[in-house]
């Protein structure tokens, strides 16, 4: 059976699936870490590969950008293709000075600005969590690679643009590390449904010092957690 947004047949995805944003990331994946790889998603360009890292299928595909994109793929690969656990590969901008450009975040938690929990009827607020234990592994992988990573809550933000630039003062106050526009849905969806999820992201840019990196500096440090991702998944 396959969905509006997905060509894929059950059983065409593995049990953990990559969920880069950017579907031409999920190729370079596929292409570069990947042995055996079939395509079995192009639907609207939404590129999807199973193949296999040391020896472990492992599926990777594009999210989109914003939680209504990735609410609909999570979404139906939780339910409709039976995948266990989804691992968020993005980018994020950093609220807070101890997160550098390149640093990898791991979203412990995810705030949001985003009417996204209304739909589950709860009677208060609803905090949306990573899975600990994919987490843990993640985090071990990172200490061991050497790299600089910071684990904590971020912001799922609906809007890029704000009419109010400064209003993130507010999140980093309460304690959030970085902002990206994925990570709530990801989590909420994966606790709706009984599944498992993770977000690691690498810092593209900072709100504190207003850098930003380049295009081909991204791809290197994209690298670095993408390995981390391949080694968890
Ligand atoms: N805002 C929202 N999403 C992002 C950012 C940002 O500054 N950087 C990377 N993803």
């Amino acid at each position: 059976m396959s969905t509006p947004h997905n060509s894929a047949k059950m059983g065409d995805f593995a049990e953990t699936v990559l969920l880069p944003g950017d579907p031409l990331r999920a190729k370079f994946i596929a292409e570069n870490f990947l042995t055996d790889v079939v395509q079995v998603n192009g639907v609207r360009n939404m590129f999807g590969y199973t193949g296999y890292y040391k020896g472990k299928k492992v599926s990777v595909m594009g999210s989109g950008m914003g939680m209504p994109s990735i609410g609909i793929y999570c979404y139906e690969l939780y339910a409709f293709y039976g995948v266990k656990t989804i691992i968020r590969v993005g980018s994020c901008g950093a609220y807070v000075p101890e997160c550098k450009l390149y640093d990898i975040i791991i979203a412990q938690g995810a705030c949001t600005n985003s009417n996204w929990a209304h739909q589950y009827g709860l009677p208060g607020t609803y905090s949306a969590i990573a899975d600990f234990e994919t987490l843990k592994k993640a985090y071990d992988v990172c200490q061991e690679k050497g790299y600089r990573t910071h684990v904590g809550n971020i912001l799922s933000s609906d809007i890029f643009y704000n009419d109010q630039p400064e209003v993130w003062q507010k999140w980093a106050k309460m304690g959030c590390l970085g902002v990206e526009m994925e990570s709530y849905a990801l989590y909420a969806t994966a606790a709706s449904l009984g599944k498992k999820a993770l977000c690691i992201l690498t810092v593209s840019d900072s709100l504190v010092s207003k850098e930003e990196t380049t295009a081909e500096e991204r791809q290197t440090s994209f690298k670095q957690m993408m390995e981390v991702a391949l080694e968890v998944a």
